[in-house]
């Protein structure tokens, strides 16, 4: 597929279909999260691969019990002093899928990042992080190349905490991201996304 049209074809996908993901195309998927950018040019990271129901039950304990005890019908129906948002539509949309996203993928990757603790001040001191999410943006694009598509959930910090000591990450390591591959569902509900407007966010020179 064209870069182009791989950029255009990706999407987040929160069903999937239930065919086999060949692993080959996994290990292309990853050998081009392997030549995103690095800021420590070391390339360190480490993807822990997730495959079946009892390893994805066993990670996502917590994923599940917040898709759980959201009440999409009440976020989605709450008096609001506006109209309900692309956002929110996408949010209570998404809350109860944070678990079964995961689980419904044929694969879920878990890339692993050596990070200190973030600290606030100069935003270079995200430099891991944003190699974390260089790493991420390719794994997205190759999937979209080969005609698949990921969902991503993003591990609140007691819930990052609790999947890496399950699943033995070493201490110096942390998890961006859990990555769910696989056919997304065409059948899927395409919700209302906000399109920038290119003529009105490029500025030559300066401001105005
Ligand atoms: C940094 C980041 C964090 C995200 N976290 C989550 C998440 O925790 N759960 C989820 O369902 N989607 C998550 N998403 C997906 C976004 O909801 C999605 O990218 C957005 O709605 C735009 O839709 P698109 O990816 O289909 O273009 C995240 C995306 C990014 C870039």
């Amino acid at each position: 597929m064209e870069f182009y049209d791989a950029v255009n074809a990706r999407r987040t996908a929160r069903e999937f279909l239930q065919k086999d993901v060949p692993f080959d195309a996994v290990k292309r998927i990853l050998e081009a999260g392997n030549k995103a950018p690095t800021w420590d040019h070391n390339r360190s990271w480490q993807y822990i691969v997730l495959q079946t129901d009892e390893e994805k039950d066993y990670a996502f304990a917590e994923a599940k019990a917040i898709a759980e005890k959201f009440d999409a019908e009440r976020y989605l129906n709450m008096p609001r002093a506006y109209p309900i948002t692309p956002g929110q539509k996408m949010y209570g949309y998404a809350m109860p899928r944070q678990f079964s996203m995961l689980k419904g993928a044929p694969y879920v990757v878990i890339p692993l990042f050596k990070a200190k603790t973030v600290k606030d001040g100069a935003l270079s001191a995200l430099n891991p992080f944003a190699t974390a999410w260089c790493v991420i943006e390719n794994i997205f694009l190759a999937a979209a190349a080969e005609g698949l598509a990921c969902s991503v959930r993003i591990p609140l910090d007691k819930e990052h905490d609790a999947v890496k000591e399950r699943l033995k990450v070493p201490p110096s390591y942390r998890i961006p991201a859990f990555i769910g591959i696989g056919y997304a569902d065409p059948s899927a509900p395409r919700l209302e996304q906000r399109e920038p407007d290119l003529g009105k966010q490029i500025r030559f020179g300066k401001w105005k």
